[in-house]
């Protein structure tokens, strides 16, 4: 009988806790001994380890977050700490190990795995959609749906008072959770760190809509671009001449009642993986593009940037 265990690492996302249930319920069905790592690798060097059970995981799908818990470790970049660790889980036999996180947090795991051979497999969670060689992340749904349902009802408020909203998403240095609400939500401007842009080349082309009766503009903006979004408002106020209000989303588009797509992909991303590790997988992260599953060396994961979609970046 091998004991596994689970934690989640970084910024948590709707999805973990239908992995979580998944991961208990099949590691049981395949004659595993399931444990839960609390908090992350801070809860790894602290021993915050305990058996999971069935009554641990049920009434949890429909919640977003972690039942778990989740942080950013600093120790755990540290050898002294990372073998604290090793001690950890020697002692609970424990020489399996799943990771719920970004890329950050798969980097600390592959030192651990060279330092204590401690066999994992990562699954990409990030709403920041910002792993290289993955198509998919949990919690990019659910995080662009609850971006979707917000966005609907400011532009209630923006029509109503001819103004231009300036909205502005998470998603660090990457744009991705920006541009795929800017083609989905009809709005007038998108400005996104991959792609260099000019605010007085919309200039005329705005006062010009404004002029022929438009009542408002919404424009969305990532959080990596390199101006504030208050910024980007003043432009709107003082070149374009409307009153203009700044919209920061925020820790929303982390939370929220998990979609079915991000439930679906929970239990399949958890199933392969423990798959992956009972047929000798050592080091690896499923990966999820068109071809289906497949498994990547956290080399690969980590050592690019992800690119977005050459094609979605044509329409903007
Ligand atoms: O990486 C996920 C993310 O939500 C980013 O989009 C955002 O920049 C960051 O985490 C926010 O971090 P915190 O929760 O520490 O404020």
């Amino acid at each position: 009988m091998k004991n596994i265990a689970i934690l989640c690492s970084g910024g948590d996302v709707s999805g973990m806790n239908p992995a979580l249930k998944r991961f208990v319920e099949y590691t049981k069905e395949k004659g595993l001994t399931p444990f839960f790592i609390y908090d992350g690798y801070e809860g790894l060097i602290d021993n915050n380890i305990k058996e999971a059970s069935y009554s641990d995981v049920s009434g949890i799908i429909n919640r977003g977050g972690t039942k778990i818990g989740s942080a950013r470790s600093k120790r755990f970049m540290q050898k002294k700490y990372r073998k604290i660790a090793k001690e950890n889980l020697n002692t609970l036999a424990i020489d399996l190990l799943m990771v719920l996180g970004g890329d950050g947090s798969f980097r600390g795991l592959d030192t651990f795995y060279k330092e204590h051979k401690v066999k994992f497999c990562g699954i990409p969670s990030t709403i920041d959609n910002d792993i290289n060689g993955t198509d998919y992340c949990l919690g990019i749904d659910t995080s662009l749906n609850i971006i979707k349902t917000s966005i609907d009802a400011i532009r209630d408020t923006a029509s109503s008072f001819s103004r231009a909203f300036v909205i502005e998403t998470m998603g660090r240095d990457c744009g991705y959770l920006a541009l795929i609400t800017h083609l989905t939500s009809g709005s007038e401007l998108c400005l996104i760190p991959e792609k260099e842009y000019n605010l007085k080349s919309y200039e005329n082309k705005f006062k010009t809509e404004v002029a022929n009766g438009r009542r408002y503009f919404i424009a969305i903006v990532s959080e990596g671009i390199r101006q504030d979004s208050q910024e980007i408002a003043d432009w709107f106020e003082e070149k374009v001449g409307i009153e203009s209000r700044v919209s920061v989303l925020g820790h929303i588009q982390r939370g929220g009642n998990p979609t079915v797509k991000d439930r679906l992909m929970a239990y399949k991303f958890v199933t392969h993986a423990v798959d992956a590790l009972l047929d000798g997988k050592e080091e690896s992260v499923i990966c999820y593009d068109r071809f289906g599953f497949n498994f990547k060396g956290i080399e690969e994961v980590t050592s690019k940037t992800k690119e977005l979609d050459r094609e979605l970046l044509s329409y903007l």
